[in-house]
């Protein structure tokens, strides 16, 4: 069986993963500092890990789930957190908290992730986002650690394709979510105008990234690595 770790798993976008993978036959092993939404899911094949991402000196969750498991085919670092604000209105301790989340914890997440499966090999694929690929409107710390995800995600594909690893991003558009949902019903209007510049002229589901999530850890993609995969319908390449 195969053993996939899904940090953040417990809800949004994660929670679709996390399901996405158990309908696949996985094991999956999800960590956060909740259970969240995992009660919806089976609990058979299901194992939740509590941690704090955000401290760098902990990444004995990633010893313990191998230890456990023997061995893990999979990382998927997708446990984020935004900051709607432009650069002149976030501070030192805002721009720390996201990139800590965002970045640090990504970055510490893959290289243990290497040095633990250096004899076996494995499969990352960290989340960015289309703030990844261009510019969004007061998101400037967002924006700036999605962007750094990928260049996180370019330097482990270089690096480990040695050691037998891949390592590749991807970048969902706008989905929707009970957040988004949300926080758009509030405002119609912005809602009405992102679905305006979207090519199709609808969000995106959780589970349409689940799907490139899961396809970009599978043994059908052994021979891509290194990408940043937009999954937001077109939206980053213009309109
Ligand atoms: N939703 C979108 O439209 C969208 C678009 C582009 C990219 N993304 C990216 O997709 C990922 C998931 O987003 P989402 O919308 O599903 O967000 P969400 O519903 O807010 O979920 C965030 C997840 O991260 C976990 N998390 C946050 N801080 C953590 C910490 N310090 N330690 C451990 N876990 C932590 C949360 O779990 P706990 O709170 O239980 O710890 C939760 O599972 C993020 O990387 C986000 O940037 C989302």
């Amino acid at each position: 069986m195969k053993h996939i770790i899904v940090t953040g798993g417990n809800k949004g976008l994660g929670l679709a993963q996390t399901a996405e993978f158990l309908a696949q036959g996985a094991h999956v092993h999800v960590v956060a500092r909740s259970r969240g939404d995992l009660d919806q899911l089976p609990q058979a094949h299901l194992s939740y890990h509590a941690a704090d991402l955000a401290d760098w000196d902990d990444t004995g969750w990633l010893d313990r789930i191998q230890a456990q498991a023997g061995h893990i085919d999979g990382l998927v670092n997708n446990a984020g957190v935004h900051l709607k604000k432009p650069v002149w209105e976030v501070s030192g301790d805002e721009l720390e908290g996201v990139l800590d989340i965002n970045v640090k914890a990504m970055f510490r997440a893959c290289g243990r992730y290497v040095a633990l499966q250096r004899e076996r090999g494995g499969a990352i694929v960290n989340i960015s986002s289309m703030g990844g690929l261009m510019a969004l409107q007061s998101a400037a710390a967002y924006v700036t650690a999605k962007t750094a995800v990928i260049g996180l995600t370019r330097s482990v594909a270089v690096d480990a394709a040695p050691l037998g690893f891949r390592c590749n991003a991807v970048c969902p558009g706008f989905i929707e979510t009970d957040m988004t949902r949300a926080v758009l019903a509030k405002d119609p209007a912005r809602r009405a105008r992102i679905e305006g510049r979207i090519p199709s002229h609808r969000f995106g589901t959780p589970q349409n990234v689940a799907k490139a999530v899961a396809f970009l850890i599978s043994d059908d993609a052994t021979y891509i690595n290194g990408v940043a995969l937009p999954v937001d319908d077109g939206y980053a390449i213009g309109f």
